[in-house]
């Protein structure tokens, strides 16, 4: 057999997996879920979820890849037959997100290029997003289907030059490129005038906002933020180099995420305060998933150099955005790989167009194809729904019962203290068998709460 392809060090590594990290969840979702509860309060939150929670499911995930050195599919089959299926469940669901995601991406190329072009103006209108997503303009520039599939074939293009000259070449560029431009624009964010009220809100901790539901609310966005229960950990941690520190790596990959996640909300969170002249408490009925593409570009559109600004928080998501999908569809390539046992090349064209056939559904679910909805959503939604809410916590029970009780976290143990020492050892080993699973089912009891609407998180 070949033998594996690899990051050519840890510094590689660390920045492709951060790359997958660091992505829409960090700049589109995080921002907004913010605003929504609380501000400082949530990000305490979610500040020590992540070194503990996220911590344990990152570690596990990538300790499995490298000691095994397979991806997901064949990693669990072959660890113990009775958990082949839990592999094919993790192999599943960046099947279903890459086509969606890969929408989206297709709307923030859409937006820089608008950007770019000085359309600000028309953008500031109040149906500009719905307009564009329903593909009700005309011309080529004005249909979704357009944007992505220029976006699908960036994200192939990448892929196909593999680990060394694609992934880690790319992440080597745009990682740098993006926390540059991060945090240049969350300075000019903090220069606006009312932007100081913005600054509070999002900085201080009110206890009024600490519940059960903000809890919940950090989990869920911690647990996408951080590419977790999905395989794709396992495959970028079977593309690590066995010499190179483990616990380290996981450490400054929750760093990253987390720090953009957090530049995120100081670009967005200031300036939206300042937009609403210094009103704090106004942005909570703002705070939405249009907050990125249907409340920002009138914030853009009010500022001096709003054009300027856009452009480059347009251009950042995009770098942020395609280091995601670079990651998930490498894990498709990689399971067709070694399923199929097809070279890379064609594995790449393969799921390329199995991509772009299952996203259609998707593009058009605002336009053509609006009549049409599953479980009461449109297409994009229900892949949304399905795939983050339901079979992602699943996946990762399966994986921390598996690692926990079945073959035991000396596993990850062993191939932790391979590379250094494991300083978090006893969080992770209590976390990992009995904290993580619990969080892990309330996400889940919360989720199906909110979607049968007894609950409104
Ligand atoms: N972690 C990515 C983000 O924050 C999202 C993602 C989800 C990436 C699924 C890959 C797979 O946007």
């Amino acid at each position: 057999m070949k033998e594996r392809s690899s990051f050519t060090s840890r510094i590689g590594f660390v920045l492709a997996a951060a790359g997958s990290a660091v992505g829409l969840g960090n700049l589109w979702r995080f921002p907004y879920l913010a605003a929504k509860y609380g501000g400082g309060a949530f990000l305490i939150i979610y500040i020590l979820l992540a070194v503990t929670f996220g911590f344990t499911l990152m570690i596990t995930e990538i300790a499995l890849g490298r000691r095994t050195r397979l991806s997901c599919i064949e990693a669990y089959a072959k660890l113990d037959k009775r958990f082949a299926a839990l592999g094919w469940l993790s192999a599943l669901i960046p099947v279903i997100i890459t086509p969606y995601y890969c929408v989206i991406g297709g709307w923030v190329i859409k937006y820089f290029a608008e950007f770019a072009r000085g359309n600000m103006a028309a953008m500031a209108g109040d149906s500009y997003f719905g307009d564009f997503i329903a593909g009700s303009g005309s011309g080529l520039f004005e249909a979704p289907m357009f944007w992505f599939l220029i976006y699908v074939l960036l994200t192939a293009a990448v892929v196909l030059f593999g680990v060394e000259k694609g992934i880690e070449k790319a992440s080597r560029f745009l990682m740098p490129v993006l926390v540059l431009l991060s945090i240049g624009v969350a300075v000019y964010s903090l220069t606006l005038p009312g932007s100081m009220d913005g600054l509070k809100y999002y900085l201080l901790p009110d206890l009024k906002d600490v519940s059960v539901t903000t809890v919940l609310a950090a989990m869920g966005q911690l647990f996408y933020s951080m590419s977790l229960a999905m395989g794709i950990m396992i495959t970028y941690g079977s593309y690590m180099k066995k010499e190179d520190n483990l616990e380290k790596s996981v450490a400054q990959i929750e760093i990253f995420d987390t720090g953009i996640a957090f530049l995120a909300g100081l670009m967005i969170v200031p300036a939206v305060v300042a937009f609403n002249g210094g009103d704090a408490s106004l942005i909570r009925g703002q705070a939405g998933p249009g907050l990125m593409f249907g409340v920002l570009p009138k914030v853009f559109g009010s500022m001096n150099m709003g054009g300027l600004f856009g452009t480059a928080f347009f251009l950042l998501v995009l770098f942020a955005a395609l280091t995601s999908s670079i990651s998930l569809l490498e894990t498709v390539v990689s399971m067709v790989q070694d399923k199929a046992k097809l070279g890379r090349k064609t594995a790449t064209v393969v799921s390329t167009a199995a991509i772009l056939l299952l996203g259609i559904p998707s593009c058009l679910g605002y336009g053509p194809l609006s009549g049409i909805k599953l479980l009461g959503m449109q297409f994009l939604d229900f892949f949304d729904f399905i795939s983050n809410s339901v079979l992602m916590p699943v996946a990762a029970i399966g994986t921390c019962v598996f690692v926990g009780h079945v073959i035991g976290s000396r596993f990850v143990e062993e191939e932790v203290e391979s590379s250094g020492e494991f300083k978090r050892k006893r969080l992770y080993q209590v976390m990992l068998r009995w904290i993580a699973p619990v969080m892990l089912a309330a996400i889940l009891v919360g989720e199906l709460l909110k979607y049968f609407g007894v609950i409104s998180i």
